[in-house]
């Protein structure tokens, strides 16, 4: 099935989490944002979870950098759990994409497509990830997709077998408690995830954070 390059880039404390007990998820320096920035100027589309939405109302569009076009904005949200107000859905300077279930209310549903955004119905309960990845490839002719969290979309991506490669930015700050880069049931062992090969490390130039990039080779168990 064809589908795009999927990378995800996230920056985590030194312990894993990308946002506290509390939400709070401001761990990049400057450096590093622009950084992603960058990445986000070079993708055809930028997706996220629900909660990171709800949470952070990130409108997704790549500033601090000159951008030829503003990416599609993919938001996965099984349930249409995110406000009307989200800039995603207000700022109108990208294309927004929801992909949702059946489960969803028809009438936000009506709300949302009468607000210009675009709803994908892509399941029962859950959203075929792999589906909803096919579907931009060939009907928005996506090609490359910058996955920017938050924990529970990484790990279902990785789960699923739909990342090719990892960016990481370990940040100079403990949580102790919160959302972790990956958010899932998890796999007993090594032998059950997925192999990584390190392509890159790179010491920020700030000094004190760390840019890891890595290519997701295979599910140990594929
Ligand atoms: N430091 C960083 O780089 C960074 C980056 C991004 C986000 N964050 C932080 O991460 C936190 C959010 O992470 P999170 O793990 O709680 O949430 P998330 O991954 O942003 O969103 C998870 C929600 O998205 C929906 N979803 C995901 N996959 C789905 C699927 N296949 N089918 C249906 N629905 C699906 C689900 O909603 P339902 O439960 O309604 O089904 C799920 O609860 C925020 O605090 C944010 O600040 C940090």
């Amino acid at each position: 099935m064809p589908r795009p390059y999927v990378i995800i880039v996230s920056a985590a404390s030194i312990d894993g989490r990308i946002a506290s007990k509390t939400g709070y998820s401001r761990l990049s320096c400057p450096f590093d944002l622009k950084r992603l920035h960058e990445v986000r100027a070079s993708v055809d589309a930028i997706m996220v979870g629900a909660n990171t939405v709800i949470n952070d109302d990130p409108s997704l569009t790549p500033r601090y950098v000159k951008a030829s076009r503003n990416p599609i904005r993919v938001v996965i949200d099984g349930k249409l759990r995110i406000p009307l107000t989200a800039r995603v859905i207000t700022n109108k300077e990208a294309p927004t994409i929801i992909a949702t279930t059946e489960a969803a209310d028809p009438n936000k549903v009506m709300q949302l497509i009468n607000m210009g955004v675009e709803v994908w119905v892509m399941g029962k309960e859950r959203v075929d990830l792999g589906k909803v990845l096919e579907r931009l490839f060939t009907e928005k002719g996506v090609r490359k997709v910058l996955v920017e969290g938050g924990g529970h979309l990484n790990w279902e991506l990785i789960k699923e077998g739909l990342v090719d490669e990892i960016r990481l930015t370990i940040s100079p700050y403990i949580f102790g408690a919160g959302t972790s880069f990956m958010e899932g049931i998890g796999y007993p062992t090594t032998m059950e995830g997925p192999r990584l090969r390190l392509n890159w490390v790179r010491v920020c130039e700030c000094g004190q954070e760390v840019v890891l990039d890595y290519t997701v080779e295979r599910l140990n168990s594929s």
